[in-house]
């Protein structure tokens, strides 16, 4: 193999190698920025939930204490203030959304879809499990979805959620005997989900991904025209010029001029130490010659010269 091509296959692969271990470090980094910074969204909208759920408590619930005796009003509930919340938001935004997902919910709209059922299986079978984020794929594209488990934490929730006997009147009568209780204190009976569209920031990831590739993969070849254009002109071509010129010198060429000694590099010490070479070569071929010429030819009768 040449030496050119040689340092071509050498540098291909090298360029190669690098570009494959950026786009491989880059497209994992880009692509866990995009799922945390979905993550942070998600937590927000939790959080969310969570302050309307508390504000709920703190200051609407006292306020309709009287009127529940009268009409229950479900505004009064932390959960339906929350879910409700989400739902005005979701008129602008379709893609985000809001459930307080429960195996056995007061609220039909509440009930756990399969899925949903698996995750709250799993806070109940791990109690230290305090959140959980899943990405399943949907219509709306893939979607990730940050839980955490409602737990019964407070004697008062089974006033509504215990036994139907203890429940207000004015709720059963809104609500029905049906659904939402039978809860017991300590027990996980559903989960906060709040889902994000993943879709939009993988897509924007993939998208900076191929600008990246595509930048470093046009420097890589204007590097490698450039490298390629100063390394034959500095080493390759010198090298070259100065292998072809032993070889000629080899079959007996005795004319020493073409050796490249310019600079005061190592190939220019190397052409100049086998100039030197040739120009001592030479000097020896010349004597043999005039040797040759003076003890070894004869001269016949006839005048032709020979060799003997
Ligand atoms: C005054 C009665 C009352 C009390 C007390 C109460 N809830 Fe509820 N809860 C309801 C009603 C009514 C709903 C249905 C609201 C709706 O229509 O969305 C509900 C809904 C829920 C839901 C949504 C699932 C479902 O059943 O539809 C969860 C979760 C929940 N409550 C948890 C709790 C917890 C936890 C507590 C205690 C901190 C609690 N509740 C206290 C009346 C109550």
């Amino acid at each position: 193999m040449k030496l050119a091509t040689k340092y071509n296959f050498m540098l291909i692969t090298i360029l190669v190698i690098c570009l494959l271990i950026i786009s491989v470090l880059s497209y994992i980094i880009l692509h866990k920025h995009a799922k945390d910074e979905v993550i942070k969204h998600a937590s927000i909208l939790m959080e969310a939930g969570l302050a309307m759920r508390k504000y709920t408590i703190q200051e609407i619930k006292p306020l309709l204490a009287l009127q529940n005796k009268r009409n229950f009003l479900p505004q009064s509930v932390p959960s339906y203030a929350a879910t409700q919340n989400f739902n005005a938001l979701r008129e602008n935004h379709p893609e985000y959304r809001y459930k307080e997902a429960t195996l056995n919910p007061t609220n039909p709209r509440d009930r756990a879809a399969d899925w949903e059922a698996d995750i709250i299986s799993e806070f109940r079978n791990n109690r230290e499990l305090k959140k959980m984020t899943v990405v399943r794929d949907t219509p709306m594209g893939k979607t990730l979805y940050l839980a955490r488990p409602i737990r019964i934490k407070n004697q008062g929730c089974l006033t509504c959620h215990g036994v139907i006997e203890d429940a207000p009147e004015t709720m059963l009568k809104l609500y029905g005997p049906a659904n939402g209780f039978g809860w017991r204190m300590d027990e996980v009976v559903g989960s906060q989900i709040v889902s994000v569209p993943l879709s939009l920031p993988v897509n924007r990831a993939n998208e900076t991904f191929l600008l990246l590739i595509s930048i470093i993969s046009g420097s890589f070849l204007l590097l490698f025209i450039v490298l390629n254009v100063v390394v034959r002109k500095i080493f390759i071509k010198r090298i070259v010029t100065t292998n072809r010129l032993v070889e000629e010198v080899n079959q007996g060429k005795t004319d020493c001029s073409g050796f490249d000694c310019k600079g005061n590099d190592e190939i220019a010490n190397l052409s100049e130490s086998i100039e030197h070479l040739c120009k001592q070569h030479s000097k020896i071929y010349q004597k043999y010659e005039d040797s040759v010429n003076f003890d070894d030819v004869i001269t016949d009768r006839s005048g032709n010269k020979g060799r003997t």
